[in-house]
């Protein structure tokens, strides 16, 4: 059983010693640390921590080989990120179509012309199913090197049973052979195909009928997600969709309120969705529905600055006493980056959070919004040891300050580097 020893850390932060799975409001602002101080792991968890002037110190390093020992001087060691919203099995990149954005069609448009996830879902249809794992398993490797050591990863660009179900296998391959920590959404409601244009409840039938049930019968998915929003699926689509999932045993977590006050967060927060998603247009019925849930608000901030929308009311919402996670939404159409430390900028730049709100919004939060949190998401004794371990730098604000470059120097997944 392998031990790690990681000793003059310079500033530990992120412990959470209270058994909380979430933080909200006020709670978001604060994030404990330790400076000068050390951490054992043993085999795939935290075992302890401490503070080098703790007697236990001088114990372990006499104890520990040398070979297990990692000298943090200098450096910070954070809680990985928990990415709590992807699609980042994908057939191909759409950068034709980002171009098309620069030249001023819109995202609603570039749908409309059978553009968009639609394009995506024509690709899906030709690839085979080991060439979408091939491509897929880079893209973990490169968030791995930026700092995450949890993802969710959705479907949504088959579109069809036969391709949904191929892209499901494909995540569920993954989870087998990465070290991440992966979750399966199952998204067949993320577009209406072109061939059901005039009958979108069909296709919503079909997706009841048809997608759930064989789903479930392969247990291929943790989640059922639906793109509830004006142009792609009603309120009314999303209840039943919802509904089907529960009967499956499959909690929801949607894509709600990115292009209109939708009635997204309302029917997520109805049927006790783990997380409703994206939230551009929030507020304050949507945010008085979301008081008092077990559902959390995660905002997108890649697809809002990549596609140029309004930003989701974030500072309201914690100001509000809500909790708010945010997750890259990495994907080929609006957030063609998983890049976490990109998101932790953007919390603060964009949004006004705090870098202590930014990093629970990034670890303890969307490992809630994973159901995680009991396995993941901060430095607690007996969760897994999932840490960043930084560059040379002095405190935590320089994570969101110095943007743009990679600041992680190594990320340990499951107590391994
Ligand atoms: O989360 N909003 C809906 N779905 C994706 C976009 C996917 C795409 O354009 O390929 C999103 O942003
Ligand atoms: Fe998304």
């Amino acid at each position: 059983m392998a031990r790690y020893l990681i000793h003059s850390i310079k500033e530990l932060i992120g412990i959470e010693e209270d058994n909380k799975l979430l933080l909200r409001g006020k709670e978001m602002a604060h994030v404990k640390s330790l400076t000068n101080a050390w951490l054992l792991t043993e085999a795939d968890k935290i075992a302890d921590y401490g503070s080098i002037a703790d007697p236990r110190f001088k114990e372990l390093r006499s104890q520990i080989p040398e070979n297990f020992q990692v000298d943090a001087r200098d450096r910070l060691v954070l809680p990985a990120f928990c990415d709590s919203h992807t699609h980042l099995v994908y057939p191909a990149s759409r950068e034709l179509e980002y171009v098309d954005k620069i030249n001023g069609l819109s995202y609603e448009e570039i749908a409309r012309r059978g553009g968009g996830i639609l394009n995506s879902a024509r690709r899906m249809q030709e690839i085979s199913e080991d060439q979408l794992f091939e491509e897929a398993l880079p893209r973990l490797d490169e968030i791995r090197a930026m700092g995450t050591a949890a993802v969710e990863i959705k479907s949504g660009y088959g579109l069809t049973t036969e391709s949904e179900l191929k892209m499901l296998r494909v995540i569920r391959r993954l989870k087998q052979e990465s070290e991440l920590t992966i979750k399966a959404n199952f998204l067949g409601a993320h577009a209406v195909p072109l061939e059901y244009r005039g009958r979108q409840s069909e296709y919503v039938d079909m997706v009841i009928n048809e997608m759930i049930p064989q789903v479930a019968a392969e247990e291929l998915a943790d989640y059922v997600d639906v793109f509830c929003d004006k142009g792609f699926f009603t309120v009314e689509d999303t209840d039943r969709i919802l509904n089907a999932g529960m009967k499956y045993g499959l909690r929801a977590k949607i894509h709600a309120n990115e292009l209109d006050y939708s009635g997204g967060i309302q029917v997520g927060v109805k049927y006790n969705a783990l997380s409703v998603d994206h939230l551009e247009y929030t507020g304050d019925e949507e945010i008085a529905a979301l008081l008092g849930s077990e559902t959390m608000p995660t905002i997108l901030p890649g697809a809002a600055f990549f596609l140029n929308m309004p930003y989701a009311p974030a500072r309201k919402m914690i100001d509000a006493g809500l909790p708010v996670a945010m997750a890259s939404d990495f994907n080929p159409g609006s957030s063609p980056s998983g890049n976490m430390q990109l998101i932790l900028s953007m919390a603060s730049i964009l949004y006004r959070l705090t870098p202590e709100e930014g990093l629970n919004a990034c670890t303890i939060n969307g490992a809630y919004a994973m159901n995680l949190s009991e396995e993941t998401g901060s430095i607690s004794i007996g969760k897994q040891a999932n840490l960043i371990l930084t560059k040379p730098m002095d405190n935590l604000a320089y994570m969101p300050y110095y943007y743009g470059i990679n600041k992680v120097e190594k990320t340990m997944i499951k107590g391994k580097f």
